[in-house]
């Protein structure tokens, strides 16, 4: 049987670990090729480290051991000429884009940061990265007019009112991840012409370095009730697997889901139905 992305060629921010790694490895499973994009490398305003270049090479190695091609590149979503050179590089090697996930996220931000400075760089990648990633890749793709398939990377604190508490950091969080709602929807108009199916997905907790670190295992221990990342999940689960979400993402870029567009999909253990 041929696998459902055979020949497919998947363009994935925050890819040199946790979900966006997850992500690589069970596209290349399903036989796509990836486009492996991740900033490797510190920003300031953030409480815990970013990945590193050994990372991304961690993604290219079992992504690579599956008999797939990968290309990894250091660029940041923040920076969209870096993000369009990407782009041109990924396709030189690999060929055109079928697959956009948008994925590359902040979270905790650190006591040092000033509130402006937090909530500035949180809307600086969770949006305007969400943003360049995929005004870089869709040029090409609606040029191509083969269709293809965008996940955006939300959270369930862009779609309830819990996980802000006045603080920039916080505060930016939920704003960037609502604003994403707004941009798969709105985007499921524009690259529904050219059939190009646009939707997010919206994780809740998950066992990723984002969340399994010391910044925030201080928070939980200092201040549990008012952290703002409260995981009460309806079902019997604290944090989900990133494999979890990179499941639905399989499912939302094959041809098993080739009419559903302009969705925000919990991937949330039923923490937005509280
Ligand atoms: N872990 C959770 O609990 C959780 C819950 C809901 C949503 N999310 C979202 O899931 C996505 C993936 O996060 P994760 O849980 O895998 O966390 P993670 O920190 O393990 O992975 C995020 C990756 O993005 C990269 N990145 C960050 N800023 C970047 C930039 N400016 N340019 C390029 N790469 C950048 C990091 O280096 C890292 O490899 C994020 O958008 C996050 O907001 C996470």
């Amino acid at each position: 049987m041929t696998a459902p992305l055979e020949g497919k060629v998947a363009f994935i921010t925050g890819a040199a670990r946790g979900q966006g790694r997850s992500h690589a490895v069970r596209l290349a499973q399903d036989g796509a090729d990836v486009i492996a994009v991740d900033i490797c490398g510190p920003i300031d305003s953030v409480a815990y480290p970013m990945a590193t270049p050994e990372d991304l090479k961690q993604t290219k190695a079992q992504v690579e051991a599956l008999g797939r091609r990968i290309v990894g590149i250091e660029a940041d979503v923040r920076d969209a000429a870096a993000m369009r050179a990407a782009v041109a590089e990924g396709v030189s090697e690999l060929g055109p884009i079928d697959i956009v996930l948008a994925n590359a996220g902040i979270g905790m931000m650190s006591d040092d940061a000033g509130e402006e400075e937090a909530f500035r760089d949180q809307l600086e990648v969770n949006l305007f990265g969400v943003w360049n990633t995929v005004q870089a890749a869709a040029p090409g793709m609606i040029e191509r007019g083969r269709g293809g398939a965008v996940v955006l990377t939300g959270s369930t604190l862009g779609l309830v009112g819990r996980g802000g508490n006045g603080r920039g950091g916080s505060d930016g969080y939920c704003a960037s991840k609502h604003a994403v709602v707004g941009l798969g929807r709105t985007w499921a108009h524009w690259l529904a012409p050219y059939d190009i199916r646009v939707n997010s997905v919206h994780p809740a907790g998950a066992n990723t370095p984002m969340v399994m670190n010391d910044a925030v295992a201080a928070l939980f221990a200092d201040a549990p009730a008012s952290s703002g990342a409260d995981v009460g999940n309806l079902l019997n689960v604290g944090l989900i697997e990133a494999e979890d979400v990179s499941n639905a993402i399989a499912w939302l870029v094959s041809d098993q889901a080739r009419y559903v567009t302009g969705v925000a999909l919990p991937v949330d253990a039923g923490f937005t139905a509280r």
